[in-house]
Parts: C-alpha cells; structure tokens; sequence
C-alpha cells in the first residue's frame, strides 16, 4: 500500500464524476463454472483456420451479429479503437485480391527472408488467395490509430493494437460459434486497402478475415497445439527463471 499521496492528475476536480451502474452478474455454481470451461474449452479447440471456402452464401445478419461480438471487446480507456469493413461485392472483392497478391507475389518472391519461409513451410501457403473472392464475406478490421473531434482535432487512442486484436480474438470466437470459418489474414504491406476500401487515413488496417463455409473438400495443415505445461505457469513455477540464450 502507498500512504497518503496525493491523488494521481485525471482524479478528481476538472473532470467529470465517473458514474457507476451495478454489475448484472449471475453467479454460477463452482461445477458449472468448471462444466462451462471445459465446455468452451472444447469447442474452441476445434478452429482451425480455413483457407478454402465454399461460395456458398451467408446472410449479413450472421456477420453482423459476429462483429457486434468482437464490439464488446475491452478496450484501452474504452476508446473502441477498431472498424469492421465487410466486404460482399464481388467486383470489390477482386480489386481486393488482386492488389493482395501483387503484394504477397513480391513478399514471397523478394521480401521473405529464409527463416520466415522455413516457418510458412508447414502450412503451405503462396501467394496465390482464392479466398477473397471464394469467401462470400471478406472483414476488413482496422484499428484507430487516433480518433478525430468533431472539430478535426486529434483524439489520442490508448493501446489500439492490443484492443483491436482482442476484437480480432472475439470475432474469430464468434465466427466459429457461429458455425463458419474464417482465416487471419495478414497480407503485407497493407497501406493500400485502406485507400481501397475509403477509410481515413487515421485507421490503418490490421487483419483481413475471410468469412463463410469452409470448401467441400477443405484441408488443414496438420498441427499440434502446445500443452497446458508449456504455456502455463502457477506463481513462480519450480524451475527459477529460465536462461534463455540470445
Ligand atoms: C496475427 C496472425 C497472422 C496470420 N497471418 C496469416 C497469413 O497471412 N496467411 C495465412 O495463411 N495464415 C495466417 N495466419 C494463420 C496462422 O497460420 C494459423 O493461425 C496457425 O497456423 C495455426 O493454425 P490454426 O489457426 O488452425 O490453429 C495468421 C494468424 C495470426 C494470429
């Protein structure tokens, strides 16, 4: 405990009082609390990330609904620094591609150091990315770099990639509740989509996530996820810190 300090800047006088509403909050008995983990538990272990999507439609609503949930993200200072653009058009959606595999071709062919290449191998992937145009929704999430007043000052956005990526983390949860697949897309540079897609150029974009049925004959690289003993540790664990050489 810190004694008697005075309290930080932004508390108190000059700001405006904070209002509180009660938590609704349902308390679930400690066996359905651990019945539901396990639960979500499995079925969030079955996601996979899709690369071949069905044509098959998928109405808006569905994808509404999902982004709503990738909405309720936390986020730094509540600032809800993230867009979802939903890309249905399939003209759009070729201008999409194509200036995505002009990128990828250049990443793959000349950006790609050999130990990036290495670690793609296992999924063998290419420049080439039917799914924007085989996918029947194409997101678009970008995330708010600054925020812009009424009066065209600039607002300052807390933490905008750690939000928008929980965002991201939400709408795949979503997508998958849902029933469908979905890819994270990364395709690099991304200045351009932005300017494709006519977002100020206060928001820059961060994924790409094609949305629908996964194709007929879809495959997913085979991949092992690790166990709870390599990425969970209770206080300090047993073993001291671990030297990891540089
Ligand atoms: C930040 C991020 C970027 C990714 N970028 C790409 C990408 O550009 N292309 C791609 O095919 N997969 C991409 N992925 C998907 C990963 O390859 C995939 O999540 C990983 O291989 C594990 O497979 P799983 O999602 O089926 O568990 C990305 C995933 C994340 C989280």
């Amino acid at each position: 405990m810190i004694p008697n300090l005075p309290p930080p800047a932004g508390v108190g006088p000059g700001h405006p009082a904070p209002e509180f509403d009660p938590l609704e909050f349902l308390r679930l008995s400690p066996q359905d609390t651990l019945a539901r983990a396990q639960a979500f538990y499995s079925e969030m272990n079955a996601r996979r990330t899709t690369r071949q999507f069905s044509r098959d439609p998928v109405p808006q609503a569905v994808i509404e609904w999902a982004v709503r949930t990738a909405g309720t993200a936390p986020s730094g200072a509540h600032r809800q620094p993230w867009r979802f653009v939903a890309v249905q058009d399939g003209g759009l959606k070729a201008r999409l591609r194509e200036a995505v595999e002009a990128e990828e071709y250049k990443t793959y062919t000349q950006r790609m150091p050999a130990e990036w290449r290495a670690a793609l191998a296992p999924l063998g992937t290419d420049h080439i990315k039917e799914h924007l145009t085989d996918a029947p929704w194409v997101i678009v999430v970008f995330r708010e770099k600054y925020g812009v007043g009424a009066d065209g000052t600039r607002i300052k956005n807390y933490y905008t990639v750690e939000s928008a990526s929980i965002a991201v983390g939400l709408l795949i949860a979503a997508v998958h509740h849902a029933g469908l697949v979905t890819l994270t897309h990364t395709p690099n540079p991304m200045g351009f989509l932005a300017e494709l897609l006519g977002r100020p150029s206060n928001e820059e974009a961060l994924v790409v996530m094609p949305v629908g049925y996964p194709a007929p004959d879809a495959t997913v690289p085979r991949l092992t996820r690790k166990p709870l003993n390599e990425i969970f540790q209770v206080d300090r664990g047993s073993a001291g810190r671990p030297r990891i050489e540089p």
